[in-house]
């Protein structure tokens, strides 16, 4: 049977469009992206979130989530978890092409350029869902002119969940636009947790060792030359906003530009 998920039975509601989806995606049982029709009126930064919702209630249900392409695409990818009986994401992970999705016109946000700033490297620490907004950023050509070098960090209980973020970072090494620019400059640090992997472990417990920053050849994270966004659960903003602090970074924010910003990953 076709999905009544997208039809539009309800009206838009204002403040926000109902964008057609484009192209969805799925990578594991609880994991997947989908791509939305631009409307040619939204700006935002790369970095920030909108809010989502279904036309499928008088009251839509909205979650945040991150823009995972970057502010000069013409469409705008989203990646997202499945949680089971989620009161967004149970109906949202049927969606199909030709869909209607709803999108509230506002974005806002702390993991942008604007809120660091300048220095030597920019670490981004991500943990599951939490690599979308750093999949905005590193395709941001801004990025690298604040950044030598760019090291996106990607933690995840399973290898098939690191899936999105190497499809994600092998097309952008092919891309005839950024594909010469990251060339040298973006570093794609995964690992995993609860199966086999070449690296394992959780992000916090690397920092904290030293071991990320001695298989990558750099020193120890410091305030003269390093800069981090940080994105994904709330016990790992937590934990790695205080890593950070450790290392004598000072949080920053868009009216205060510093060395680290936070945003929790958008999870029902
Ligand atoms: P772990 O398997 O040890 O819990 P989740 O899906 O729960 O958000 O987890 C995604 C990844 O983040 C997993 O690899 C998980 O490791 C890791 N993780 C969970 N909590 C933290 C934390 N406080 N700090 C760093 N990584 C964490």
């Amino acid at each position: 049977a076709a999905s009544a998920v997208g039809k539009n039975e309800f009206p838009i509601p204002t403040g926000c469009y109902g964008l057609t989806v484009q192209e969805v995606e799925h990578y594991t049982d609880t994991l997947f992206r989908f791509r939305l029709a631009r409307p040619a009126d939204f700006r935002f930064r790369s970095g920030e979130f909108v809010m989502i919702g279904l036309p499928n209630a008088e009251k839509p249900v909205f979650r945040a989530y991150s823009v995972a392409s970057p502010s000069w695409d013409e469409e705008l990818e989203f990646y997202s978890i499945k949680v089971p009986n989620g009161p967004l994401t149970e109906h949202l992970q049927k969606i199909q092409p030709g869909d209607t999705v709803l999108m509230r016109k506002k974005s806002t946000g702390t993991l942008v350029n604007d809120a660091l700033i300048p220095g030597k490297r920019l670490w981004m620490f991500s943990t599951g869902t939490g690599i979308a907004p750093f999949a905005s950023l590193i395709r941001d050509p801004e990025t690298y002119d604040k950044f030598d070098t760019v090291i996106l960090t990607h933690g995840c209980r399973t290898v098939a969940e690191l899936k999105y973020g190497e499809d994600l970072v092998a097309a952008l090494r092919d891309d005839p636009l950024v594909g010469e620019l990251v060339k040298d400059r973006l570093i794609h640090y995964t690992t995993v947790t609860r199966e086999e992997f070449v690296r394992q472990g959780r992000i916090t417990d690397l920092i904290e060792s030293g071991k990320l920053f001695d298989d990558l050849g750099f020193p120890r994270m410091g305030p003269e030359d390093d800069r981090a966004m940080i994105c994904g659960s709330m016990a790992m903003l937590k934990d790695t906003k205080a890593l950070c602090l450790r290392h004598g970074l000072e949080e920053g924010a868009n009216n205060k530009p510093a060395q680290f910003v936070v945003e929790r990953a958008f999870v029902d």
